[in-house]
């Protein structure tokens, strides 16, 4: 009887796996644009690992001018040799940039506004997801400050680059990486940017991608009338470098995910299909899952305008920043 029980688990276990990895093989979509992107120029942040990597190594076969960054010079040195050598696209470029510090995040942006002539592309695609929740030395929770605000005052300092290069029939594109998880966060503007406040430690994540969402439509609503848009793309379950910080853990995690769900190639298309299809260029402030619209969790367009502020505040944009960014 034991016996029996035994065989039947460890022949039922493998087919498990095996249909859950068909369902999802199955329900993948892939990006079909053909579009090409010579001429272009595309910034990819976290561009050297993951689903970032496969993003840029995509508009590079496509033929754009890409920037990749990342807090870690030899990660980023890989990386680009890998992409210069898969692709044959030599226009690329791997800048310093860490999404915890706002005077790095100052740094980096001025740098791209008096080197780059164009900015087709932005892709806020860097992630974070740790157990570690402690402030940076701007005072901000480390995953909101990486995943949310960080990228929140990337988009409105090259605002002025993007405006200048979209034109009506082509108009420049911010896209953000947002998940599933954003359905358990809330935007609690009181307690965003504390460390060790939540009960549950990787909770500022869900807060972080909801963030994400709550900032696109605002962002669209104040772009009103600039040939910009914004939207946002959902990977999906991806195996990637992500779930490091949770250590072994996460390595199983990082594994299963791989193995069951998708790969970093495949949780880019959404992203990829969101900068290039034709429909998406003329959509704003809408969320992306598998190639298609998703659900956006109601309370992430409960008050866009508070959380604005309150971002404005804390990363310390000036009103003269803002004018030249947005009028
Ligand atoms: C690199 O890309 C930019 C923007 O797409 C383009 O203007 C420039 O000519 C390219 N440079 C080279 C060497 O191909
Ligand atoms: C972060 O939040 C705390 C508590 O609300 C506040 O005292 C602090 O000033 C905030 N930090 C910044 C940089 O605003
Ligand atoms: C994208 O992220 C930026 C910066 O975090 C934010 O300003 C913008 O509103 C977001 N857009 C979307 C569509 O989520």
């Amino acid at each position: 009887m034991a016996s029996l029980l035994v065989v039947t688990v460890f022949l039922a276990t493998p087919a498990i796996l095996i249909l859950v990895r068909l369902y999802q093989k199955s329900t993948n979509a892939i990006c079909t644009s053909k579009k090409r992107l010579d001429g272009r120029t595309a910034i990819v942040t976290g561009g050297t690992a993951g689903i970032g990597l496969e993003i840029a190594k995509e508009f590079a076969h496509r033929g754009a001018r890409v920037i990749i960054a990342c807090p870690f010079k030899q990660e980023g040195s890989d990386a680009l040799k890998t992409i210069i050598e898969e692709t044959g696209n030599k226009n690329i470029s791997f800048k310093l940039l860490d999404l915890s510090s706002l005077k790095s995040v100052r740094e980096f942006a001025g740098n791209i506004l008096t080197t780059e002539e164009r900015l087709d592309l932005l892709i806020n695609n860097a992630g974070i997801s740790s157990l570690k929740d402690f402030q940076t030395k701007d005072g901000m929770n480390f995953i909101m400050q990486v995943n949310y605000y960080g990228h929140f005052l990337l988009t409105i300092l090259l605002l002025p680059l993007l405006k200048k290069t979209g034109q009506p029939s082509e108009p420049s594109r911010i896209v953000n990486t947002s998940s599933y998880l954003h359905w358990f966060g809330r935007i609690d503007n009181e307690n965003m940017n504390k460390s060790g406040y939540y009960w549950i430690p990787n909770y500022q994540y869900c807060n972080s991608k909801i963030c994400m969402v709550s900032f696109s439509r605002e962002l669209m609503r104040r772009l009103k009338g600039a040939n910009v848009v914004v939207n946002s793309a959902n990977p999906g379950t991806v195996g990637t470098g992500i779930y490091k910080p949770l250590g072994l853990c996460g390595l199983f995690i990082k594994n299963m995910c791989y193995l069951l769900f998708k790969t970093p190639r495949e949780g880019a298309q959404t992203a990829i299909y969101v900068a290039l299809d034709e429909k998406t260029g003329g959509m704003s402030g809408c969320l992306f899952g598998n190639c298609k619209e998703s659900l956006v969790s109601p309370l992430a367009y409960w008050d866009t305008a508070k959380l604005w502020e309150e971002s404005v505040r804390l990363v310390q944009l000036t009103d003269k920043e803002l004018e030249l960014s947005l009028k």
